[in-house]
């Protein structure tokens, strides 16, 4: 039976990238995308999940939630590596949402009807979920697990020495969901950094024939720009598309128990994820994270998942 998940999203190419596996995935029924503020404003990452929908016209398409704009403004946007519109400003079209439904009331009726089977995959920062516990704390144990695309365990950050982008973008959310008795499961940038989308991967996804390809051949470009531009690299890092992978195949990964909480005021240090690794933690273990992962295998199957050509 495939599993019904939930995806939060802040579109982003690699979010983008996670939806054209997602929608097509046989193992995954999508049951709603959610937009949240992040690489770009609330309003414009409803739009972009709009747009990524339109354009990859699934067979079944999923609700789709509105990012409500946060109760601060967000730190920073990731428009450096995603562009103006978090999409490589490439302008999708998108007609007009007719009904606004907030993400966080989407994703708590879908938990109230479908209690113990959902799994939200929360590939931006994690205003959303937070806001769904405020309103209805019993939720966090009715959801079956939450998978989030962030932080770091052993290394530095991606958008401040310290800090991991989306835990970053909202601290106080990250604590919550992360002090939650929700079952949770870390993505961290100790993982996803290991992989980069070269340009030879990219010449075995889909076509342009096909509407992932399409997709795809559009907002991937100024991506790669942008990492030559910034970093000097010849290929991107696919954060979200490596968790909705380890998602679909957790077999691929290994994880470990940790126990994890996030910096909230720190001058220099907001954002960062802390785990109690001493001899002797005092901290409870509060999700599982992953450690380590078969890069060749995530690879070939996030390739392979897209619609992709296997390598020669
Ligand atoms: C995260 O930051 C965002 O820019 C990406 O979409 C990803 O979710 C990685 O740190
Ligand atoms: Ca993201």
């Amino acid at each position: 039976m495939p599993k019904k998940v939930i995806l939060d999203v802040d579109p982003g190419i690699d979010d983008a990238m996670a939806l054209c596996i997602a929608l097509f995935h046989p193992e995954l029924e999508v049951l709603a995308i959610t937009a949240v503020g992040g690489n770009c404003s609330a309003d414009q990452a409803t739009r972009n999940v709009q747009a990524i929908v339109e354009q990859l016209d699934p067979p079944r398409w999923p609700r789709i939630g509105a990012a409500s704009p946060p109760e601060q403004a967000l730190p920073v946007e990731g428009r450096y590596l995603h562009g103006n519109d978090g999409l490589g400003d490439v302008e999708l079209q998108v007609a007009e949402l007719r009904s606004r439904h907030p993400s966080e009331k989407v994703i708590s009726d879908a938990i109230r009807s479908s209690p113990n089977s959902i799994t939200i995959i929360a590939l931006g920062p994690l205003t959303n979920i937070a806001r769904v516990f405020q309103r209805d704390p019993e939720l966090s144990s009715l959801v079956d697990r939450i998978i989030i695309s962030g932080g770091t365990v052993h290394g530095p950050g991606n958008i401040t020495p310290a800090a991991e982008f989306n835990v970053y973008c909202d601290p106080e959310a990250a604590r919550e969901v992360f002090r939650s008795p929700s079952t949770k499961t870390l993505i961290p940038l100790d993982v996803t950094n290991r992989i980069m989308l070269s340009y030879d991967l990219f010449n075995r996804l889909p076509d342009e024939a096909t509407k992932a390809g399409r997709l795809l051949r559009k907002i991937l470009p100024p991506a790669f720009r942008a990492y030559r531009q910034c970093f000097g690299l010849e290929g991107i890092h696919v954060h979200d598309s490596i968790t909705l992978t380890a998602a679909i195949h957790p077999e691929l990964f290994t994880f470990k128990e940790m126990a994890a909480d996030v910096e909230t005021m720190g001058e220099l240090t907001s954002g960062m994820t802390v785990f109690d690794r001493r001899r002797v933690p005092a901290w409870r273990h509060n999700m599982e994270v992953a450690v380590e992962m078969d890069e060749k295998q995530v690879v070939a199957t996030m390739i392979s998942d897209l619609g992709g050509k296997p390598a020669e």
